[in-house]
């Protein structure tokens, strides 16, 4: 089974990630936990902080070929009977660059259409993804303490990237309040996940 992660800055995935990681361990099976962007990727955050479109584009790709390795190793541990839960996979690049890519395209069925089309290489795609909704100005002020606040870190962009998920999102996917209590938040987690289990 593979799981993926994902929701703005500061949504409070990489705490989810590991948390239901423990409580899955916990009950015996074999979990495999990654990330994305992986080590490997080079960041460049001087294109990461642009809102120009061409720059979209361009981590738009090299997302997409850190994912093509990635997908690699995902696909090895599925076959090994590992649960794999990715801290962001491909639906952080939908709302990330598709939140600027959309200016170039100029609506968001074709700014879709576009990453869909460059995505066809990413054939491993999640079971569910367990998006963390929450409104920026809440998720900024968990950052704050972040040396690395600013950037991609901005309400009004932030409010985008939100909604970018709120429209890629398919029926088996899971939104989960993320203001909720992080108790709750993992057991409406571990529901999602054991839903999809075979009785
Ligand atoms: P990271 O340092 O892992 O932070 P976080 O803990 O918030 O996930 O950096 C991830 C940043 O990279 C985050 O701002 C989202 C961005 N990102 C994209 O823009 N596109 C992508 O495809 C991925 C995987 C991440």
């Amino acid at each position: 089974m593979f799981i993926s992660i994902e929701g703005i800055d500061g949504s409070g995935k990489t705490s989810l990630s590991s948390k239901l990681s423990e409580a899955l361990s916990k009950q015996g099976h074999r979990v495999f936990l990654t990330k994305e962007p992986t080590d490997k990727m080079h960041r460049n955050h001087a294109l990461e902080r642009s809102r120009e479109p061409i720059d979209a584009m361009k981590l738009f790709f090299e997302f997409t070929i850190d994912r093509m390795t990635h997908q690699s190793e995902i696909a090895e541990k599925i076959s090994q009977g590992y649960i794999v839960i990715s801290d962001r996979y491909i639906y952080s690049s939908f709302a990330y660059q598709g939140a600027v890519l959309d200016k170039h395209f100029g609506d968001l069925k074709r700014t879709i259409e576009w990453m869909e089309c460059v995505s066809e290489i990413i054939k491993i795609r999640p079971d569910v993804n367990i998006i963390l909704d929450i409104d920026p100005k809440r998720s900024m002020e968990r950052l704050t303490h972040r040396s690395s606040f600013g950037g991609f870190e901005e309400a009004e962009f932030l409010e985008k990237v939100r909604r970018y998920y709120q429209d890629i999102k398919r029926n088996n996917d899971v939104v989960i309040d993320a203001t909720l209590p992080r108790e709750t938040v993992l057991s409406m987690a571990l529901d999602a996940v054991r839903s999809l289990m075979p009785l």
